[in-house]
């Protein structure tokens, strides 16, 4: 999908299909009501006739409005006049798209960019109504053999009145084109299955990433030489599975060649059934998405570096299946990390922070800066957060609020959880340094309190994305999640 800011009338606009935002008790936008005039009063007839509301989402599409040059309107309801919200917003974007994806239609010029939204400015709105616009076309039919009907839109202008705002539209273009590339990537990735995409299958998409980008150095680790760094409890995780394990490491250089990196770890469990400790079957399939940690950061690489933003970020991306096998970790095994903490695996099914610790280890050769993982780690931050949000761990506060104001600004929400001192007693053990469960209460707490003994010279955050990061049910898919707000946060770190 191509994106384009124009500076034009809304009736003069030479389009398939003009969409132009409505509210309810009949109140029209600037544009709706340029073309209510243009058409005498045509536009105003038909709301008053019942057809639409003006309620969020809603939309009517018109054809042979006279007095325009656009071939049909969609209007779109908004809501109360002067009082959309940022969600209200990004619905009628996507509901929007939705009418007109199957339109016989190449083009679409849109409007919606011009209702107030509370709190939002002009670039925000233009960042969103692209991602959303854009990522409406995501597919889920790269491997049937009967494709989804072809979408003939392929081209939407944003419509602006003068110079001043096409510029503040374009840079919006350009972030939302980025974020749209790369929310798209994390999902495509994501929502692939676990016997496709492997841990030798994520390498060489890094690869693939890294010779389409100058700025991109791509550095894949094998298991031989994860034993010469003794990654012995990632490498602990590998065993039970006859894929190898790879520790992808993407090194972005957009910013001072000095410049301190800022670090993305992802968790990249191609295929998680729990090992020795067997997960039960029901939704097992799901546990393809263990990787949706790995996912997020391939895909905030390829934005940033699509924006080429002057930072410097690496990626680095264990990754690993977690089967039950002959080989495979048994409950009571101690191992020994890279940083020499030694482990008690008491449950095998908690593999991500055991591949994690030693990641995190390893990103501090790179003498970063912060040091951000992303991983779907635990059932309990879904029991505790749900969907809506991820689970945001960090041992500075700072960086924590930098991360939840990312995600407030880009609608890709995190809710901070405390790492007290209180709950390490719930990770000793009776014959290792630690153990790796710490029980049911507070599961993603202790989860991350783990994480925390292996971070502690570092500016760290924990993001647990298991609830966020894709959708079961009958819409079963990836989310994209939390790409969006990594790439926020990237963004706002170059100001
Ligand atoms: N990948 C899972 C976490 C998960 C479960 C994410 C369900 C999303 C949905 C992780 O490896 C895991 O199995 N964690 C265990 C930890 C437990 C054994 C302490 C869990 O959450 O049950
Ligand atoms: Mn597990
Ligand atoms: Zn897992």
């Amino acid at each position: 999908m191509k994106f384009s800011s124009k500076i034009t009338s809304p009736e003069a606009v030479k389009t398939a299909c003009i969409i132009a935002p409505i509210f309810e008790s009949n109140a029209l936008s600037s544009t709706a009501s340029q073309l209510n005039n243009a058409s005498e009063k045509y536009i105003i007839n038909i709301i008053k006739k019942g057809d639409i509301e003006g309620k969020v989402g809603q939309t009517l599409l018109l054809h042979k409005v006279p007095g325009i040059k656009a071939d049909r309107v969609l209007l779109v309801g908004c809501g109360k006049s002067g009082a959309t919200s940022d969600k209200q917003y990004r619905k009628a974007c996507a509901s929007a798209v939705n009418a007109i994806k199957s339109l016989n239609a190449d083009n679409a010029a849109s409007a919606l960019h011009e209702i107030d939204v509370e709190k939002k400015d002009l670039r925000w709105k233009a960042i969103q109504s692209v991602q959303i616009m854009a990522s409406a076309l995501d597919r889920r039919d790269m491997l049937k053999s009967e494709k989804d009907d072809p979408i003939k839109l392929n081209q939407i202008t944003l419509t602006a009145i003068d110079k001043d705002e096409s510029k503040v539209i374009k840079e919006g273009i350009n972030i939302g084109d980025a974020l749209a590339q790369g929310v798209s990537l994390a999902k495509e990735l994501s929502d692939l299955p676990g016997n496709i995409c492997t841990p030798s299958y994520l390498a060489e998409q890094a690869k693939t990433l890294g010779s389409a980008n100058s700025n991109l150095k791509v550095t894949i680790l094998d298991e031989k030489k994860m034993e010469s760094l003794k990654m012995g409890a990632l490498l602990s995780v590998s065993k039970g599975s006859r894929q190898p394990a790879k520790l992808i490491v993407m090194e972005y250089h957009g910013g001072k060649a000095n410049k301190k990196p800022i670090v993305l770890v992802g968790k990249g469990l191609t295929f998680d059934a729990g090992g020795i400790s067997l997960k039960p079957s029901a939704a097992m399939d799901e546990m393809k998405y263990d990787m949706c940690g790995a996912a997020s950061v391939f895909g905030t690489i390829k934005a940033i570096s699509e924006l080429n933003l002057p930072l410097n970020v690496v990626g680095i991306v264990p990754s690993s299946e977690n089967l039950p096998d002959g080989a495979a970790n048994k409950p009571g095994d101690i191992v020994t990390s890279m940083a020499g903490l030694t482990i008690e695996i008491l449950n095998t099914d908690a593999e991500g922070r055991l591949i994690l610790c030693d990641a995190l280890t390893y990103s501090e050769r790179f003498k970063p800066d912060t040091v951000i993982d992303i991983a779907t780690l635990t059932g309990a931050c879904v029991i505790a957060l749900g969907q809506h949000a991820s689970g945001l761990f960090s041992n500075q506060d700072e960086l924590a609020k930098d991360i939840l104001a990312a995600g407030e600004e880009s609608g890709d929400r995190c809710w901070q959880m405390p790492l007290w001192d209180d709950y390490n007693e719930q990770i000793k053990s009776n014959f290792a340094d630690l153990a790796n469960v710490g029980g049911r209460e507070a599961g993603s707490i202790t989860a991350a309190c783990f994480l925390s003994k292996f971070t502690k010279n570092l500016n760290w955050a924990h993001v647990d994305i298991a609830g966020s990061a894709w959708q079961g049910g009958g819409d079963k898919g990836a989310t994209g999640r939390p790409v969006q707000m990594l790439v926020q946060y990237l963004i706002n770190r170059c100001q």
